[in-house]
């Protein structure tokens, strides 16, 4: 490829092929948490989440910078993980909708980090906020491992801009693991 080419190449494609693309990556369905100063709890719907690495355990969330909660999650100490089970996509629907309290009427605990944890999810993992960095529209927050569970059961699936569920049999039991 002439030099030419390489820099049309950097060109940034059109959003919706960007959104189509992306798409096409199957991942799970998760709310992010915090408390804020005065006790009152924030989250919202995240797909972004990955695992980052082992040793120490980090973990990476995107939150959007239009996000209405992202000021609770730029002054956070601690952030929760709630990946969320096949039979919670209603939560999944409640922490993406605009202007409502996400968590009015909810069942939810604080963690021992704080973070709100909502019940019977799949997995739980509570984060001291590490990193954080500004990435385009969002910021990338790196959190590190303090404490998770896990529960056994089907996840929520988000594949191509729809909720979905892996065919039966695809989802292994667990056991419930801790690190402290
Ligand atoms: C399946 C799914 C995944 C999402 N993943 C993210 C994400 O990773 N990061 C993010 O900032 N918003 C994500 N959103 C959007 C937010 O959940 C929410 O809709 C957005 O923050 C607007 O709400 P707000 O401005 O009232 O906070 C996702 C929405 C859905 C339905």
């Amino acid at each position: 490829m002439s030099s030419e080419g390489a820099q049309d190449r950097a060109q940034p494609v059109a959003a919706d092929d960007f959104r189509r693309a992306c798409g096409r990556f199957a991942t799970g369905v998760t709310i992010a948490s915090v408390v804020d100063p005065h006790g009152t709890p924030h989250g919202l719907t995240v797909n972004s989440f990955t695992s980052v690495s082992l040793d120490p355990p980090l973990v990476l969330v995107a939150v959007g910078h239009t996000a209405s909660v992202m000021e609770a999650f730029r002054e956070a100490r601690f952030f929760a993980v709630n990946v969320l089970g096949a039979g919670q996509r209603e939560l999944a629907d409640r922490f993406a909708r605009k202007g409502q309290d996400r968590f009015d009427g909810l069942a939810w605990h604080a963690g021992e980090t704080g973070a709100p944890l909502l019940e019977e999810t799949l997995g739980e993992i509570e984060c001291a906020m590490r990193y954080r960095f500004t990435a385009g529209d969002h910021d990338l927050l790196v959190g590190q491992a303090v404490r998770t569970e896990v529960r056994a059961g089907a996840p929520l699936v988000y594949f191509g801009g729809s909720y979905r569920k892996l065919a039966e049999g695809e989802s292994a039991g667990v056991s419930r693991s801790r690190i402290d």
